[in-house]
């Protein structure tokens, strides 16, 4: 099987780097404030403990530290960068862009930053953005982060969700190639999801202020049950969406790297996929859900398994709903 057509140009992921907290959040820990217990956590969720950001930090410090991660590990001149694309549904502030914060605190003054907000799918969105910034020959250097810091909006008391949620950061650093790189990508999003899933204070439906905060909407609210179900169906679909359509089959991949919300949604897209025992890569245990960064974090912190020339197929599932599936050919 040979994946890749020729004369075509592609953006090869050439750098990845990433940045979690610290300050750990333990199952034991939130034994202490809600009705809960690690036997419970671990077995409907796989998470043992989350990382939690410092309070006087935002998600603009992780990815700085993530960038500067990457940059020192593969000797990459941040000076050299275009475009900067940050995916985050926790911006430091409505405006500027997070992206924009983060390009002055790593000292570059003219480089094109942006935000975009697909929630846990966000990292995919913005990877298939930034691959087509390459694609048109114009953008040489492309950097993609994924970030949130989602503790401040998880209330600490609400144990169908503060069991799930971390902070964290991953970027991936893009470069024009002729070899392989960003193969496809399948990115889909339906609105009418928005009420199983979502943050609803803070915005200019209900801006924030006393009130709300006492009516609660600045936390994140789910439907665990239901979003669970679209979790599942939707990433597989995705996967066999990109499969498909490039004429692969599960044994052509070699590595699956799921968005990590919950242990029993990745195997239950395994199972559905039907991918070999340990081909699925998981890193939810020690970090939780971390929303934009997961996929990026999980890639980082399993890269003495992908090999150059692998075959890794993405795929995620968030508020919106959205969701998606991606794949590329591992350049470096
Ligand atoms: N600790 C202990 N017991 C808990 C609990 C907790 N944290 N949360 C729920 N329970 C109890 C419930 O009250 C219920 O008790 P009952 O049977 O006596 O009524 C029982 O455990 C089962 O609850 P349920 O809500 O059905 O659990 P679940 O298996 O659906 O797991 C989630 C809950 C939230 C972990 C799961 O639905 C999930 O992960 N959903 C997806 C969420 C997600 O990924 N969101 C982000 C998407 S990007």
């Amino acid at each position: 099987m040979s994946v890749g057509v020729p004369n075509r140009l592609y953006a090869a992921i050439t750098g990845i780097g990433g940045y979690i907290p610290a300050n750990t959040r333990s199952n034991s820990d939130l034994e202490k404030i809600c009705d809960t217990s690690d036997e419970w956590i671990v077995k409907r969720t796989g998470i043992k403990e989350r990382r939690i950001l410092e309070e006087d930090l935002a998600t603009s410090d992780m990815a700085v530290r993530a960038i500067e991660d990457l940059a020192a590990k593969y000797n990459k001149n941040l000076h050299d960068i275009d475009a900067l694309l940050v995916a985050t549904s926790t911006p430091d502030m409505p405006m500027p862009a997070t992206a924009n914060i983060i390009a002055d605190k790593l000292g570059l003054d003219n480089v094109w930053a942006f935000d975009m907000n697909a929630a846990c799918s966000g990292f995919l969105y913005a990877l298939d953005l930034g691959a087509s910034l390459i694609e048109t020959r114009r953008y040489k250097n492309v950097l993609v982060v994924g970030a949130d810091n989602i503790s401040t909006y998880v209330d600490i008391h609400d144990r169908s969700t503060n069991i799930l949620f971390g902070d964290g950061a991953g970027v991936v650093w893009l470069e024009p190639s002729t070899e392989g790189g960003i193969m496809d990508a399948y990115l889909r999003s339906n609105g009418s999801g928005r009420s199983f899933l979502n943050i609803e204070g803070g915005g200019s439906l209900y801006p924030m202020d006393a009130e709300d905060a006492m009516a609660d909407k600045r936390f994140l609210k789910q439907d665990g049950k239901t979003v669970f179900k679209h979790a599942v169906q939707s990433m597989s679909d995705a996967c066999f969406q990109v499969m498909d359509r490039n004429g692969l089959t599960i044994n052509d991949i070699n590595w699956l790297v799921p968005h990590q919300a919950n242990q029993r949604i990745i195997d239950a897209v395994g199972r559905a996929l039907d991918i070999p025992e340990g081909r699925a890569l998981s890193n939810i245990e020690y970090l939780g859900n971390t929303i934009a960064a997961t996929i990026p974090l999980c890639i980082w912190q399993n890269l003495k398994q992908i090999k150059t020339g692998d075959l890794v197929m993405l795929t995620a599932f968030g508020a919106g709903f959205s969701w998606g599936a991606s794949l590329f050919k591992w350049m470096i």
